[in-house]
């Protein structure tokens, strides 16, 4: 049912979806277009495909595959991917002087991010094209994502990681799940500046989001939020942004559903970034003038990018959903990251950049108090042990095995 092709952002070239190429001749970046009219009926498929007992049709990646990656059944590597939950919280409300707040959780995929979804296409592309070597920059989502998709395929998977900058949990996911590590002495930004270079050179398959088929898969975020909402877009989608894949993904996803008529309004995207980290922040406050790249530190380890690979991409994405983008501190990061544990959901610390992100805009009056907001919480809690056990928060006192002791404990609650 589908025609898909790769289009240029910059100049009108195209290409076959089959090339092994992440960009144009012209050095634009590259989007995959769908041109099927038989997507505008896609959303019942989806439906009837949730009934199916196959992993390939439950995915919340797969079931949506003729307008994400049209490969047959056979070239898929799938967990499968998706069906992530979506959470109310009355706490998290009033933490944010909101009243509508829903968390969609992408940190309940199957490596803990949402990168799988992005992860299932791009692999399931590498054996494909039948590239043996698939390799990433990565702050450790995208490298322990890989790490899984690639064992689950059979491929050799070589991971670039910024030296001591990367957290415990996704230190040792990547690494259990049998990748090569290469720590970089630098930050991330030298480590994909690295990784583009070797897959120029044809010598590994890359799959950060500048390959057009990680986007395609996390575009899938956004259509299983809306059938979960039988179409019914909320008013904004908030976001964390680092490299600005997600961003991009989400205002590709909207552009589609409604082009496709799927859903009758746009929302609005929201793009949040940790202060130490927001060159997009700046551009986006001089009108999108220009990219101006920073040296990036935060706490929120997973967005310490200061060089972002899909930034033409995100700006067309805020442009066309009316978005905005805006920064929050390390500590408004650290208190929101709080208000999600301990209401019971639990997210790293990026993740929660949306929250803190959402009341600073609730308190300048962008979003209102009453409108319908979906936050994408993008990683699991124990993806950063450390930022848990580093808050000073945490109630454990070590006693004695002894009845007296237990029970002094116990009075003293
Ligand atoms: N949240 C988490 C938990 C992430 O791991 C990332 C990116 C982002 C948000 C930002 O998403 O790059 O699409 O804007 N992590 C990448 C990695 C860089 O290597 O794991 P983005």
């Amino acid at each position: 049912m589908s025609q898909a092709r790769f289009a240029c952002l910059q100049c009108p070239k195209t290409y076959d979806w089959l090339d092994l190429r992440y960009a144009c001749d012209c050095g634009g970046l590259l989007e995959v277009k769908h041109d099927d009219p038989a997507l505008r009926k896609l959303p019942e498929l989806a439906e009837q495909r949730l009934t199916s007992r196959k992993p390939f049709d439950r995915s919340g990646v797969w079931r949506f595959r003729e307008a994400v990656l049209p490969l047959p059944e056979s070239m898929i590597v799938t967990q499968p991917e998706g069906q992530t939950p979506i959470y109310q919280s009355a706490a998290l409300n009033q933490w944010a002087g909101h009243s509508r707040l829903s968390l969609k959780h992408e940190g309940e995929n199957p490596s803990g991010s949402f990168k799988d979804r992005g992860m299932t296409a791009a692999v399931s592309m590498a054996k494909r094209l039948g590239m043996p070597v698939v390799a990433c920059a990565s702050t450790g989502n995208t490298s322990s994502s890989l790490a899984a998709y690639a064992a689950r395929a059979g491929l050799k998977a070589i991971v670039f990681l910024p030296a001591g900058k990367v957290s415990q949990g996704k230190m040792a996911q990547t690494l259990g799940y049998g990748a090569k590590g290469l720590a970089i002495r630098g930050d991330f930004d030298d480590a994909m500046q690295i990784v583009r270079d070797l897959a120029a050179a044809g010598r590994v398959y890359m799959v950060n989001s500048l390959n057009p088929h990680r986007i395609e898969g996390q575009k899938t975020i956004i259509w299983e939020m809306l059938q979960d909402r039988n179409w019914e877009a909320p008013d904004w989608i908030v976001v964390p942004g680092g490299n600005l894949g997600n961003t991009s993904a989400f205002g590709k996803a909207i552009d589609e559903a409604y082009a496709w008529g799927w859903i009758q309004k746009k929302p609005r995207l929201a793009t949040i970034q940790a202060e130490g980290a927001n060159p997009f922040f700046r551009s986006y406050s001089r009108d999108f003038a220009s990219l101006e790249p920073i040296t990036a530190e935060t706490v929120a380890t997973a967005i310490r990018i200061g060089h972002p690979v899909n930034y033409p991409r995100a700006v067309k994405a805020i442009l066309s959903t009316n978005g905005v983008v805006t920064d929050v501190t390390d500590a408004e990061i650290m208190a929101a990251k709080l208000a999600i544990d301990h209401a019971g959901i639990g997210c790293e610390p990026a993740s929660a950049a949306t929250l803190a992100g959402v009341r600073k805009l609730v308190k300048k009056a962008v979003i209102s108090a009453d409108e319908d907001v979906v936050l994408v919480l993008t990683g699991h809690m124990l993806k950063d042990p450390d930022a848990i056990l580093k808050n000073g928060t945490l109630d454990c006192t070590e006693i004695d095995a002894k009845a007296e002791a237990i029970s002094r404990a116990l009075d003293s609650l």
